[in-house]
C-alpha cells in the first residue's frame, strides 16, 4: 500500500458541513415557503465595498496582465498597509515587514513554518477557530489546549500559561474571536505580550476581526512585541471573502523565512484582489455602516435570544458571533443544530467545531446577514423549544 502522510489526515472544517446541509435543506423547499436563514457562516451579508468594485473593473479594462506580483504583493498595498497601522494604532510599521497573503488561511502556514518545527507545542484557548488546530497537526506542530470559560470572556491569561510546564513554543491569541466574540482588552494583550517575550514564545496574532468591535478598543500585537506575528485579513470588516487577500505584520527575524516560504507555495496573491484591497481603504464609509447593521443585529438578539430561551450567551464585544451555553437544553450540540435547520429553517453551527471536550454545549450564532433575516430568527425561535 502507498504512503499516506499524516497530513492527511487534517480533520474537515465541519461548518462547511453544515454549510451543505443548509443548501440542502433550501434546495428541498417549496417555492414559497420561507428560506432558510443562514446563521452558520462568519461571511459579512454584504460584498466588497462599491469603490473598490470598480477598481477591479477598471483593472480588469486596463488591458493590464494582471501577471503574478512579488511574493509580498504590489508596493503600493503594502504603502497603504503601513498607512493604514499609523491611522488605526498610531504605529509605524517598515514596509520590509508586511507580508500580502491569501486571505488570513494563506498567512497562517507561512507564520507556522517559519516560527515552528515539527514536534513544538503551540498554545491556544479552547473554544478556538478550527483551522489553527488543524493547520498545526497537519504540519506536525502540537497544539496545547487551553481550556478557557466565562470567567476569562473565552480569552487566555497569563495565570494559564504559567502552568504550563514547559513553557510552549507558541501562543495563538485571537481579539475579537471566532466563535466566542470575546476580546482580549488591551492591558491584557499587552500581560500575554510581556509574559511571551520574558517567556521566549513565539506570538501570533490573529486580528482578522479588528474594526469590527462595538464596546472595547483594540490594540495590535505589532504595537506590544517586536517578536509577535500579526495575522490580518480583508475578509471581515473589509467584507471581500471570496477575494482571498489579507496580511502578516513580521517580525524581523522571520522576514526573508517568509518572503521564501510564500514564493513556493504561493507566488503571490491574486494580482486583481490586491488592486480592490488597495482601493478599499478608501471605503471606510461604507464600512462603518456594515458595522452599525452587524451592531443593531446583536443588540437585537441579546435582547430576543434569552427570551427564546437562549440565556448563557459569551460577552459579544467583537465580531459577529454570540456563543451559546445550551447546556440546559441539550447536551449534544450537532443534533439539536440539525433540529433547529429542520424544524425552523435556522443555519447554525454546532459548538464541537470549536471545542472538541465541551463542544456539545455550545453552538455559534453568526449574525453578519442581512439585519431583517436575524430579527426574522429571532422571531422563528421565539417559540421554538
Ligand atoms: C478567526 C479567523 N481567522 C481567520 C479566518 C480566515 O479568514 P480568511 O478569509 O482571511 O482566510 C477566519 C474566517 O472565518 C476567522 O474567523
Amino acid at each position: 500500500m502507498l504512503k499516506v502522510g499524516k497530513g492527511a489526515n487534517a480533520p474537515p472544517f465541519i461548518v462547511m458541513d453544515v454549510i451543505a446541509a443548509a443548501n440542502a435543506r433550501q434546495a428541498a423547499l417549496p417555492p414559497n415557503a420561507p428560506s432558510v436563514i443562514r446563521m452558520e457562516v462568519g461571511q459579512p451579508g454584504t460584498g466588497a465595498p462599491a469603490g473598490a468594485v470598480a477598481a477591479a473593473m477598471a483593472a480588469l479594462r486596463s488591458g493590464d496582465a494582471l501577471g503574478y506580483t512579488e511574493a509580498f504583493g504590489r508596493r503600493s498595498l503594502r504603502e497603504r498597509i503601513v498607512g493604514h497601522y499609523r491611522d488605526w494604532y498610531g504605529l509605524d510599521v517598515p514596509l520590509e515587514r508586511i507580508a500580502v497573503t491569501v486571505g488570513a488561511s494563506g498567512g497562517f502556514p507561512l507564520a507556522f513554518l517559519a516560527a515552528f518545527d515539527p514536534g513544538d507545542r503551540v498554545a491556544l484557548t479552547s473554544p478556538f477557530y478550527p483551522p489553527y488546530v488543524n493547520i498545526l497537526t497537519a504540519l506536525g506542530i502540537q497544539p496545547v489546549i487551553l481550556e478557557a470559560g466565562p470567567e476569562t470572556r473565552f480569552q487566555p491569561s497569563v495565570a494559564m500559561l504559567e502552568k504550563l510546564d514547559p513553557p510552549p513554543d507558541g501562543l495563538i491569541v485571537a481579539s475579537p474571536c471566532n466563535p466566542a466574540g470575546t476580546m482580549l482588552h488591551p492591558d491584557e494583550l499587552s500581560l500575554l505580550a510581556a509574559w511571551c517575550d520574558g517567556a521566549g514564545v513565539r506570538l501570533i496574532s490573529d486580528e482578522i476581526y479588528h474594526g469590527l468591535n462595538y464596546d472595547s478598543p483594540i490594540t495590535t500585537a505589532a504595537s506590544l512585541s517586536p517578536h509577535a506575528v500579526v495575522v490580518n485579513s480583508f475578509s471581515k470588516y473589509f467584507a471581500m471573502t471570496g477575494w482571498r487577500v489579507g496580511w502578516l505584520v513580521l517580525p524581523e527575524d522571520l522576514t526573508r523565512s517568509v518572503e521564501r516560504l510564500a514564493q513556493n507555495l504561493f507566488i503571490s496573491a491574486p494580482y486583481i484582489s490586491q488592486v480592490v484591497a488597495e482601493a478599499s481603504f478608501d471605503c471606510h464609509d461604507e464600512l462603518r455602516a456594515n458595522i452599525a447593521r452587524y451592531r443593531r443585529s446583536r443588540d437585537h438578539l441579546l435582547q430576543a435570544l434569552p427570551e427564546a430561551g437562549f440565556t448563557r450567551l459569551s460577552p459579544a464585544e467583537g465580531a459577529f458571533y454570540l456563543f451559546a451555553d445550551i447546556a440546559e437544553r441539550s447536551n449534544h450540540s450537532t443534533a439539536f443544530c440539525a433540529r433547529m435547520l429542520a424544524e425552523v429553517g435556522i443555519a447554525v453551527t454546532p459548538g464541537v467545531d470549536f471545542d472538541h471536550s465541551r463542544g456539545n454545549r455550545f453552538l455559534r450564532f453568526s449574525y453578519c446577514g442581512p439585519e431583517e433575516d436575524m430579527r426574522e430568527a429571532a422571531a422563528r425561535l421565539k417559540d421554538w423549544r
